[in-house]
């Protein structure tokens, strides 16, 4: 997929119902959340559920996403829910331009979308936003999910070499994804499309 036709569908995407867009966090984030660490950045945050549940842990919060209804939503849900999050139109193959730091990335759903020259960018990238020590939350669809519907599938494998040079693989699970329920023309194997959720630390130079 390129970047173009990915931006595009998107767009489309969150002009109706996106069927990752469930209007709370995803379970396997709140299941890890003693793993993170102020701050944090939420890659591709959507309209926000996953970033706005750090933030009210009291994390110090960003999101960003290259889709600007996105990250307008998001916005709106941090005003409305009094949560300080701060929400930016940023293409994730730009991250590290501005000389920003976390200790925490999540990903919820933002790898998977990349062809792989743009995943090596982007991982690329995450090596200079993580700091050392600090750690990569990451969701991605799994090649245990049958068919090609959705997103493309990643393997176990494909993330310990995407990860090898310079990460710590701590741990990677198979979980099932929550979906929309407002969305029912797409159809995942039952349970929930399977996914990876990867934890990987950056490791100190
Ligand atoms: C599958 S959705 C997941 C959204 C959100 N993380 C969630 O869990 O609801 C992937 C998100 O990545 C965003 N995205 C895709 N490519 C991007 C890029 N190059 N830079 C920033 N955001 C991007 C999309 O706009 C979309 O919001």
């Amino acid at each position: 997929m390129s970047n173009l036709d990915s931006r595009t569908g998107f767009e489309q995407h969150y002009a109706g119902e996106a069927p990752w867009d469930t209007g709370r966090p995803q379970p396997a984030f709140v299941a890890a959340a003693d793993l993170v660490h102020s701050p944090v950045l939420d890659a591709g945050c959507g309209t926000g559920e996953n970033a706005l549940f750090f933030a009210a842990r009291g994390h110090r919060v960003m999101g960003i996403d290259f889709i600007a209804e996105a990250i307008r939503r998001a916005s709106a849900k941090a005003a409305e829910r009094g949560l300080a999050a701060e929400f930016l139109v940023q293409d994730a193959l730009t991250l590290g331009d501005r000389g920003e730091r976390f200790a925490t990335v999540i990903d919820c759903g933002l790898l998977h979308v990349f062809s792989d020259d743009d995943r090596r960018q982007y991982i690329r990238r995450l090596a200079q936003v993580v700091e050392p020590g600090g750690r990569l939350l990451l969701l991605c669809m799994s090649d245990e999910e049958p068919g090609t519907h959705g997103p493309r599938r990643v393997s176990r494998q494909e993330l310990y070499d995407a990860f090898a040079d310079g990460w710590e693989v701590e741990s990677i699970e198979l979980i099932r994804g929550d979906l929309n329920p407002k969305v029912t023309e797409i159809t995942f194997s039952e349970g929930g499309p399977k996914a990876w959720f990867a934890v990987l630390r950056r490791k100190e130079p």
